[in-house]
């Protein structure tokens, strides 16, 4: 059996308080080292298995998946948060939750939010029409955030919620994300978080947001009213062996659990697209001669979706350069064999997505944004598991249809009406929280479109 190199437990302790807040740099420096799989231990005493290797990590996700469960990280500490649905369990519960909630993602059911969300992204253009008005430059993190969260919550509920409850939201479950990752980058402050009632507070915002939620879901049962949303999807579809529809406790993790999973995750590649974007102008117009040739009206219908593949090749060449799920972890519950090397059992696996995205083995120039890597013509010979922004095998990302429409749209807006320029020369580092961030504000010049075909 092959044997994997082993980072020496020393080299980890010189760089812990760098790696607390950055640790992408040491891997990079570890896979330079060590090459495509080696063995980390985490926190000092945890087996954990690296890898940027495609093979691998497909073998993990879906080849072998069955001897890999999710880390208890998500299933028990998450859990105890966001409640468990989708992203928190495992095996029956979750096979059977998937494949009642699946469907309502299936690309010909989102149909029926493309309007939702083309008039959510309508609305946030007002911003950048200020900022275009005013000279202030815009601060992309926040804009993105706002209008996925906007997004993510018309989507759910339609117009049942208020400006003031979507606000309330959108602070409450950023809080509890926040503190939760406190919790779980600093296991050692439990304590002291307990003592100065923290954990209490922060349960407490938990149930905050379950009660908003409640109230939404109740209120929809009781109005009787059916509407093109992701509620009515979740409250009709039922269960094909008994029949039944989901519990109001279901339903209210369910539905906590797209916001945590679609909010974040879509705002970041906002941000960091339009941080690239403002640096690339033959990118913009290259964009801009496909919406104006190909859409050609001020608005997009579904069928145009299928119809701008540059937007797509620019949507993942952004988010294969700062992919927001930029690991992805497991834990073997059986021992395995995988590329002649052995992993035993409880072994934490790590598929390093950051590093498997600027692989210089899969791809050519990884630092260059470069759309055209995703041409039709250039992908087809490329590994399956060599792009993986939505992860892959049975949990794959249930929402990758839904996030790709929403950032075509977000694109066409932005990019037909505004121009964009950085108004911020200072570099930028990368900030990995649950999802990867800039470590800095990405604030950009707006201005209207000098140029403009329709509007
Ligand atoms: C660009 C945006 C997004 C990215 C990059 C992303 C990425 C991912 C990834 C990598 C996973 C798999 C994690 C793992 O295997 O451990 C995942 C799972 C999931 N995502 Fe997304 N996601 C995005 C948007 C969304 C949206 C918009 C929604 C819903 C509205 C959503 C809902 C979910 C759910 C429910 C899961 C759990 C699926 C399961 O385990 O069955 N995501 N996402």
């Amino acid at each position: 059996m092959r044997k994997l190199p082993i980072v020496p437990r020393w080299k980890v302790l010189n760089r812990v308080f760098k790696m607390l807040k950055n640790p992408i740099p040491s891997f990079n420096d570890y896979i330079e080292e060590f090459g495509d799989t080696f063995v980390v231990y985490v926190g000092g005493v945890k087996r954990g298995i690296f890898s940027i290797n495609p093979d691998v990590i497909q073998h993990i996700l879906q080849k072998g998946n069955r001897k890999y469960a999710k880390s208890p990280i998500q299933t028990d500490a998450l859990a105890a948060y966001i409640g468990f649905g989708l992203l928190t369990t495992e095996g029956d519960y979750w096979l059977r939750q998937r494949r009642l909630i699946q469907p309502g993602f299936h690309r010909q059911k989102l149909v029926g939010l493309v309007d939702i969300m083309q008039q959510e992204v309508i609305k946030a253009c007002a911003s950048f029409e200020n900022s275009a008005l005013n000279g202030i430059p815009i601060d992309m993190n926040q804009q993105g955030m706002e209008i996925a969260f906007k997004i993510v919550a018309t989507s759910l509920f339609s117009s049942d919620i208020s400006d003031e409850k979507m606000n309330e939201l959108s602070h409450s479950i950023e809080a509890v994300q926040a503190f939760f990752i406190r919790t779980i980058r600093l296991p050692f402050m439990k304590p002291i978080y307990q003592l100065t009632g923290k954990i209490k507070k922060h349960q407490q915002i938990s149930d905050d947001i379950a009660t908003i939620l409640d109230e939404l879901i109740e209120n929809r049962r009781k109005s009787g009213q059916r509407k093109d949303d992701l509620l009515d999807m979740l409250l009709e579809t039922r269960y094909e062996d008994t029949g039944e529809g989901m519990t109001d406790t279901q339903l209210r993790a369910e539905s906590l659990i797209l916001f945590v999973a679609g909010h974040e995750t879509t705002a970041n590649v906002i941000t960091w697209m339009f941080y690239l974007l403002a640096q690339h102008p033959q990118v913009v117009q290259k964009l801009r001669q496909e919406f104006d040739t190909v859409v050609g009206k001020d608005e997009l219908d579904y069928e145009d979706f299928r119809n701008i593949p540059y937007a797509v090749q620019v949507i993942n060449e952004s988010m294969r350069m700062y992919p927001p799920a930029w690991i992805i972890d497991r834990m073997a519950i059986s021992d395995d064999e995988i590329d002649g090397f052995e992993v035993q059992k409880n072994d934490l696996m790590i598929p390093f997505i950051y590093g498997l995205h600027h692989s210089k083995d899969l791809w050519d120039q990884p630092e260059q944004f470069n759309p055209d890597r995703f041409s039709r013509e250039n992908k087809k010979d490329r590994h399956p598991y060599a792009f993986l922004p939505f992860g892959g095998g049975p949990r794959l990302c249930i929402g990758n249809n839904f996030a790709i429409m929403e950032l075509q749209l977000i694109l066409f807006h932005l990019i037909q009406r505004f121009d964009f320029e950085l108004a911020d020369q200072t570099p930028v580092d990368l900030l990995p929280m649950i999802t990867l961030k800039p470590d800095r504000a990405i604030r950009l010049k707006v201005s209207k479109r000098k140029i403009n075909s329709f509007f």
